[in-house]
């Protein structure tokens, strides 16, 4: 495999990073996942690559890392060309950099002076979309607290909080993701998993997904990432409800998804021990990834709104 490193494609066990890169010693930077696939009818593309670029120029703008994220479009174009995969899931991180060692000492949280970014990207193949038959994946979850930090819509890098999490989500209940709930001022509030986003169908049949902090009136503060995949499944469906969700209201749901670039739409089977429903993918889980999957053959994923 080819790798993208600093501006050369480089097989994988020739890239080399300084141990002194400020990823390394402090998780300072951030990324984006993205996924490569080839619609119907069309070219390779990447799906929703402006929301991808969007997300990560404000990530890199709120860390003050200069790097230009309209280059994520053509730099993908060329790590695919190179590995020669058509659907696949591409990895993008930019860090601060690393300092320059004969100016002192290397763990200074504020930089001495403006350095060159390190840019890494690399990509994995996946299977096809099934485009005539598109059906929700099933996962097992586990509820567990969200102790992360409170800048969740900068996609940091630094994700020992949702590692942690994961790990404890898979030795509990042998869950391949967590739901993660914050406590707001007393109140059990859900925010996402540690790698997607959520949407449920509650007791009385209502789309509803948590809403990002200061959307709503009565949005508590609790931070999660405007994933992509939300976004775009906003937009195709737009009977979702964006309002915060209680923690007892999951234990209610009729339907259970995670939601995420990869993920797409994935049914939670079971919460912790205990089943969601019938353990199967319902309707709606069933209508939404049909409806994220039309999307991404109509080309609606290149119109998402600024
Ligand atoms: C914490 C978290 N939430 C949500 C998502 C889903 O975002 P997207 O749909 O942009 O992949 C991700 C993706 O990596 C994530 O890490």
């Amino acid at each position: 495999m080819l790798v993208h490193l600093d501006g050369q494609l480089v097989p994988t066990d020739q890239a080399r990073v300084s141990p002194f890169d400020r990823g390394f010693v402090f998780g300072d930077g951030v990324y984006e996942g993205l996924r490569a696939c080839r619609p119907p009818n069309s070219a390779r593309r990447v799906i929703a690559l402006h929301g991808h670029i969007q997300r990560m120029a404000q990530g890199l703008d709120l860390a003050g890392i200069p790097w230009d994220a309209q280059q994520l479009g053509p730099l993908t174009d060329q790590l695919l060309a190179a590995n020669e995969i058509t659907d696949a899931f591409v990895y993008w991180q930019v860090t601060r950099g690393t300092p320059d060692l004969s100016r002192g000492p290397v763990r200074v949280r504020v930089p001495a002076a403006a350095m060159t970014p390190t840019v890494f990207g690399y990509c994995t193949p996946l299977s096809p979309i099934d485009w005539a038959n598109p059906a929700p994946a099933t996962k097992r979850a586990s509820l567990q607290p969200d102790l992360r930090w409170l800048r969740g819509t900068l996609k940091s890098i630094s994700l020992l909080g949702n590692v942690l999490a994961a790990i404890d989500a898979h030795h509990q209940h042998q869950a391949e993701e967590a739901l993660l709930v914050r406590d707001v001022a007393g109140r059990q509030v859900l925010t996402e998993g540690t790698y997607t986003n959520v949407m449920l169908v509650t007791a009385d049949g209502t789309l509803v997904t948590p809403a990002l902090p200061g959307r709503t009136p009565d949005s508590p503060f609790a931070p999660l990432l405007a994933g992509v995949t939300r976004r775009l499944l906003l937009h195709v469906a737009p009977r979702i409800v964006e309002r915060p969700i209680d923690q007892h209201e999951l234990a209610a749901a009729r339907e259970v998804m995670l939601v995420g670039t990869t993920t797409m739409v994935t049914s939670v089977t079971h919460i912790d021990a205990s089943p969601v429903a019938d353990a199967r993918p319902g309707p709606l889980a069933r209508a939404l990834m049909a409806a994220l999957v039309g999307a991404i053959a109509t080309g609606e994923d290149e119109r998402l709104p600024g």
